[in-house]
């Protein structure tokens, strides 16, 4: 049984990759400015290129981890991340610059969901949600490092230490995959029962019934039709919806322009010096590795549905004290402090709720036969929407002021909060199987209930 810890910390090496580039580049911009002399158009260029290029990573990822598996892909990105990570690294002009930025994004969009896909799939049911949300903890780790990464290097200005640095985890992970097994229901997906049972025996360990998991993984595969047309059945149209808005509601209540532009927003709120608020900033990054670690205690305890809804609630609360605090800015030094608070707060509720459990929930509610495509398609969205965000969110402080701004997220928060009640099934202590057999027997969201472990 705690091989299956190892394979599982293995995988989710893999968030970090996409963690630490999310924090390096903020750090990293404010030198390549200089030393590149960047207008501001390619300064969101620089940054937002690899938004784009993890749009692309997730799109093209989904069938090439159908086909090659889950394990070959992960080695693969790794690859792709260390060459671009020294690419970008040593990059002599603004164009070399860009394409090595295009080439980490794609890395980043195969990664953010390869991995919670591998570790979903070598997974038992009752710890599942835990394993899977070794991702994200990593993802936030990630984020951390690169915090302190950009802090340590601020004063010489050495933006191509933030990028090549990159290249440690990436090279922990491809070498660390590379001992792992594979997927064992990608390999019967594949129809390799002697590989998928060799496996799966590593992964759970001597004793343990191997042959009726590997029998349910089967009753179940054998019901399907395979191919990507089975996505646009009737049947998983549901799941299907369920992942991509709940992709785009983790990034359009605005997360990442907290994990962006933390220094700024403390800086708006009038947080004195830009040490201060870089300091701030690694607050930020602390509360969301801690509160993500209680995220993952609890999941399979209390379930993916209440840490959701509070998360959700919690972050509707904050973000209405967030534009309240700008909103009486100047009255008081009180209010940058309830600014700051409410901006560590929305950070927690976003760790223990929507960070965690969106990646959790797409790596759970799809068919065997196209978990790969599905995921890769709820990917594509939660990329493009950042993007999106990233691109707008400077443009809406201009448009309607940073009170508005954040009101409109705590708007689409309680969206977000409404469409968790109705839509999201709960998937705690279930296998992969019992789900899918569910959505073959036409149930709604909803109607799927845990199973007490
Ligand atoms: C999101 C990222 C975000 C990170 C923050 C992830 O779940 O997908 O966009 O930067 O959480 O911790």
């Amino acid at each position: 049984m705690t091989f299956v810890y190892v394979v599982a910390l293995v995988g989710a090496l893999g968030g970090i990759l996409f963690g630490f580039d999310t924090g390096a580049i903020s750090g990293a911009i404010l030198y390549l400015k200089q030393d590149f002399s960047l207008t501001s158009t390619l300064q969101e260029l620089v940054t937002s290129v690899a938004l784009a290029g993890a749009a692309l990573g997730a799109i093209i990822g989904g069938p090439l981890a159908d086909r090659y598996g889950r394990r070959l892909l992960i080695m693969t990105t790794a690859a792709v991340f260390i060459l671009g990570s020294f690419a970008a690294a040593t990059a002599e002009s603004v164009s070399w610059l860009i394409a090595s930025r295009i080439f980490i994004g794609i890395a980043i969009g195969i990664a953010s969901f390869a991995a919670p896909l591998y570790l979903s799939e070598i997974a038992p049911a009752k710890i599942r949600g835990a394993l899977v949300s070794l991702n994200q903890v990593a993802v936030t780790v990630g984020i951390l490092c690169s915090y302190l990464v950009d802090y340590a290097f601020a004063h010489e200005g050495g933006w191509r230490w933030m990028f090549g640095l990159g290249a440690v985890p990436a090279f922990a992970l491809g070498i660390g995959i590379f001992l792992m097994p594979d997927s064992p229901r990608w390999l019967m997906m594949k129809g390799r029962r002697e590989e998928a049972r060799r496996d799966l025996q590593r992964i759970r360990g001597a004793g343990a019934a191997i042959d009726a998991e590997l029998d349910e993984i089967s009753a179940n595969l054998s019901r399907q039709h395979p191919g990507y047309s089975t996505l646009l059945r009737p049947e998983f149209r549901l799941p299907l919806i369920v992942g991509i808005t709940l992709a785009a509601l983790q990034q359009v209540t605005g997360i990442n322009t907290v994990i962006y532009y933390a220094p700024t927003i403390f800086q708006f709120a009038g947080l004195g010096s830009a040490e201060a608020a870089i300091f701030a900033t690694l607050g930020v990054g602390i509360v969301n590795v801690l509160l993500t670690l209680v995220a993952l205690w609890l999941i399979d305890r209390v379930g993916r549905r209440p840490l959701l809804l509070v998360g959700e609630a919690g972050m509707v609360v904050s973000l209405i004290f967030l534009g309240l605090g700008f909103f009486w800015h100047g009255q008081g030094g009180v209010t940058g402090w309830i600014t700051a608070a409410s901006l560590m707060a929305y950070v927690g509720f976003f760790a223990i709720g929507l960070g965690p459990v969106f990646w959790l929930i797409i790596a759970e509610i799809y068919p065997q036969q196209v978990r790969g495509l599905a995921m890769s398609v709820a990917t594509l969205a939660n990329w493009g929407t950042n993007l999106l965000v990233a691109l707008t969110f400077l443009t809406l402080v201009d448009a309607l002021g940073e009170s508005l701004t954040f009101w409109v997220y705590a708007a689409l928060a309680g969206c977000a909060f409404v469409f968790t009640f109705f839509m999201v099934p709960e998937t705690k202590g279930r296998t992969l199987e019992e789900i899918e057999a569910h959505w073959h027997s036409g149930g709604r969201p909803h109607e799927l209930k845990d199973k007490p472990t």
